[in-house]
């Protein structure tokens, strides 16, 4: 679904490449912990410490592919579209493998992992069905996909798309979908995937803590994770 229906900021927009390009230097200091990594600690499943071998999609500058490491899981290999997100999760050293490519196209082994993952990277994908497609292409048989995603109410209701503030002191947005719950299910039964498990992380006080002007937002949920498997 088309984001600018529910823009409330009316930013000037640009790409993922151009945007993230700009970002980087900033981006750790402004992503927040809450909406991703405290999710992924919730999850019941999978093991962390049996994965042999993980697909993080998406990786940008290491944050996933640290937290995994910190779990134990013992290769990650990543994929991004930004050469300078890429840089600095070289530079991180959390990863075996970096590669600059889509991850619609990662160019990774067939199933050769049996655990991918991907966080905070979907809404600037118009079409989920070739992300989820390629992420089964990917995966071993029993694998898990672990996708974090931005929660489609929080960006119809909040109107605010992916953004930073570049060097000039200028809003600007990332290119931003909204893909509903049902969008996600859709796009991944297609590829084949079951659903595990599906959490959604709401504007609690630990989120109010780091962002008390979101006090309005209070008990909206602003992430998803979902778990999905492979069953064959
Ligand atoms: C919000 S960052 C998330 C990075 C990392 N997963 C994390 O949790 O910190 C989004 C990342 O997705 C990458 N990205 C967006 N669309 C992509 C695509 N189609 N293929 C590959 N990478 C993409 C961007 O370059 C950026 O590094």
């Amino acid at each position: 679904m088309e984001f600018s229906g529910f823009d409330a900021r009316g930013y000037r927009t640009v790409d993922v490449r151009t945007g993230y390009g700009e970002w980087v230097g900033k981006y750790e200091d402004t992503v927040e912990d809450v909406m991703d990594l405290a999710l992924l600690e919730r999850l019941r499943e999978p093991e962390w410490a049996a994965v042999g071998r993980a697909a993080d999609l998406g990786c940008g500058t290491g944050r996933t592919g640290q937290w995994l490491r910190g779990k134990g899981v013992p290769a990650i290999d990543g994929v991004d579209l930004t050469p300078e997100m890429l840089a600095l999760a070289r530079r991180r050293g959390a990863h075996d493998q970096l590669t600059e490519a889509d991850v619609t196209a990662t160019g990774l082994d067939e199933g050769a992992y049996d655990l991918v993952i991907s966080s905070l990277v979907d809404e600037h994908l118009a079409d989920l069905a070739p992300f989820y497609r390629e992420a089964w292409r990917i995966a071993a048989p029993k694998a898990a996909f672990v996708l974090v995603a931005f929660h489609p109410h929080f960006i119809m209701t909040s109107g605010m798309p992916t953004h930073f503030t570049n060097d000039a002191g200028e809003p600007v947005a990332i290119t931003t979908n909204v893909h509903l719950i049902s969008d996600h299910v859709s796009a991944a039964l297609a590829a084949g995937w079951r659903l595990a498990e599906l959490h959604e992380g709401l504007i609690d006080d630990a989120w109010l803590a780091v962002k008390p002007k979101w006090e309005r937002f209070r008990n909206h949920p602003i992430s998803a994770a979902y778990v999905w498997r492979k069953d064959g």
